[in-house]
């Protein structure tokens, strides 16, 4: 069968400016791709509804997490702390779920659950008593300031919880929680 058996040449098919149109059945591969369509369509549509199908956004959020995660571990595993190894973990959101944890029971009586500061300075303003490099807070709640009141938290938690909360303490850094403490130290 040839292809022109398809094409029903009707008495209505007409000319306009030399041009002739027919009435031709569709291609079947023509079809398939609409049809094909339509059913993709739907079936994304109702899996994104039910939440079976990931947005690019969530697949990119758990990508990057992942991505975090591996930056933490081997950061870690070099085993100097550094400001880039704090800065590192300080990305890392199970990183900083393990320091928030660590803040909330032990830094919050004094530093406000949410870092404002109550004994303890804000540690979510710009203004630092001893340095805002992620080596100068972990030194600090490694060694403390005894005499001011800051405990030694280093021999009581251990290096790795102390990245962890210190982590956390970046990554709250600059948010200016309302009702914090009014600054104390130098603008850095
Ligand atoms: C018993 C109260 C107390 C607890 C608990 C406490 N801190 Fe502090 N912290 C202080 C005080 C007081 C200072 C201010 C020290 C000074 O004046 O030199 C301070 C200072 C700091 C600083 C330096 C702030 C700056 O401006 O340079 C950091 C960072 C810090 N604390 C983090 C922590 C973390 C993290 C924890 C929990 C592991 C913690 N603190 C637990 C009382 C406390």
């Amino acid at each position: 069968m040839s292809t022109d058996e398809n094409r029903h040449e009707k008495d209505e098919s007409h000319v306009y400016d030399g041009i002739v149109e027919h009435d031709n059945e569709l291609p079947l591969w023509w079809q398939l791709t609409l049809y094909g369509a339509v059913a993709f369509a739907f079936f994304y549509w109702f899996g994104h509804r039910l939440g079976a199908i990931a947005t690019p956004g969530q697949v990119y959020a758990v990508e990057v997490s992942a991505q975090r995660a591996a930056d933490a571990e081997r950061a870690r595993a070099r085993g100097a702390v550094d400001d880039a190894t704090l800065a590192t973990l300080g990305r890392d959101p199970a990183t900083l779920a393990q320091g928030k944890q660590v803040f909330t029971t032990t830094c919050a009586p004094c530093h406000r659950a949410d870092g404002g500061g109550v004994i303890g300075p804000n540690l979510t303003d710009a203004y630092w008593l001893h340095g805002s490099k992620p080596t100068d807070i972990f030194a600090n709640v490694r060694d403390g300031v005894p005499a001011k009141g800051m405990p030694t938290w280093g021999p009581q938690l251990g290096v790795e919880r102390v990245e962890d909360v210190v982590a956390y303490v970046l990554s709250i850094r600059n948010t200016n929680v309302p009702g914090g403490k009014p600054p104390q130290g130098e603008l850095e």
